[in-house]
């Protein structure tokens, strides 16, 4: 069986294989520089465990599974301009190191460079997979507008929150899996149950995100810190916090939340304080721990052997107490 660093190594590697039109020397430049400064590589390689799952020959695999990272990489170059992000990976975003226009055409090309991958997955998967992958796009779409959205609105509830980021995070992570899958060849009932295990990951995976945004180690995580309670938005810690607060302390948050000039610092602290009150770290931990068990008891009732399952029990762990 491929281990993590073993797939990691293959989609970078991927990645450097890339083809690109090169007449307009400019367009490329930020594309290559946001997929050559690190990342995770996540979905490329959920989505080979998911293929080595069933299968033990992944060549095929690895191209369609590195249009999943393009694609995810299309969508950070985006979600920095939307989110005000200077930083990410520990370096300056694409649109402050170059601007916006910049970062919107760069982020455009790169969601046809994925499509560009997709293209060449084998022939009797080509539909089913192009099917998955372009509802998983639209749905982060949608996701992107409720997480916009929500930055006004005043209170958001846990159902909301959670419809929210499994649109935005986990509907690509559940792609991922089942992408994998197919072209492992699995039939349409196993296929299922990976792309709801995906999903579950994806959903402990964002709220791991909405922690470290506050409680990470800047030089680690790589994204500044605080960035979302700047930004206004709707994380589980907020979510949690605006339903149990005290009525004091649902008036402190209303009044950060509520300020147009302010020192980032200072609110930043003064949110996290009434967080910390509120013990919403550990609550969003155990949340977090919740699906990444429902996720492993969905790899349960896959019809393989259970040896074959350990790379992706270990990618479910290692999101847990991740620190970047
Ligand atoms: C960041 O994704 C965006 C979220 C969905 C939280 P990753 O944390 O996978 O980012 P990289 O690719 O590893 O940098
Ligand atoms: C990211 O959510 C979701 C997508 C990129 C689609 P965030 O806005 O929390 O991601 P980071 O924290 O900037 O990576
Ligand atoms: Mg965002
Ligand atoms: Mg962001
Ligand atoms: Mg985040």
């Amino acid at each position: 069986m491929y281990t993590q660093s073993d797939l990691k190594k293959l989609v970078n590697k991927a990645i450097l294989n890339l083809s690109y039109n090169e007449e307009a020397e400019k367009l490329n430049d930020p594309v290559k520089y946001i997929l050559s400064i690190g990342g995770k590589r996540l979905r490329p390689v959920l989505a080979l465990m998911a293929c080595n799952l069933f299968s033990d020959h992944i060549d095929e695999a690895i191209v369609p599974a590195t249009g999943l990272e393009v694609f995810h990489n299309f969508t950070l170059v985006h979600d920095d301009i939307m989110d005000h992000a200077p930083v990410r990976r520990n370096l300056p975003t694409v649109h402050s190191k170059w601007n916006l226009n910049q970062a919107v055409l760069s982020g455009d090309v790169m969601a046809f460079i994925a499509n560009e991958c997709f293209l060449q997955t084998p022939p009797q998967f080509l539909l089913k997979v192009f099917k998955v992958f372009n509802k998983a796009a639209i749905e982060v779409c949608v996701g992107q507008q409720l997480d916009i959205d929500f930055e006004k609105s005043a209170i958001v509830s846990d159902e909301e929150y959670m419809r929210m980021i499994e649109l935005k995070t986990a509907a690509l992570m559940a792609a991922s899996a089942k992408i994998g899958s197919i072209l492992g060849g699995a039939d349409d009932k196993d296929s299922e149950i990976l792309y709801e295990y995906g999903k579950n990951l994806g959903l402990a995976f964002q709220i791991q995100d909405d922690l470290l945004d506050i409680y990470g180690d800047i030089k680690v995580f790589g994204k500044i810190v605080g960035g979302d309670i700047i930004s206004n938005k709707k994380t589980i810690m907020l979510v949690k916090a605006l339903e149990l607060a005290s009525p004091d302390q649902l008036r402190q948050l209303h009044e950060q939340f509520a300020l147009k000039d302010f020192d980032p610092e200072s609110k930043v602290k003064k949110v996290t304080e009434i967080y910390d009150q509120l013990n919403i770290r550990n609550l969003s931990e155990n949340l977090a721990n919740d699906y990444i068990n429902a996720a492993f008891s969905l790899l349960g009732k896959v019809n393989v052997p259970v040896d074959r399952k350990t790379e992706l029990v270990n990618i479910g762990n290692s999101l847990i107490g991740r620190d970047n």
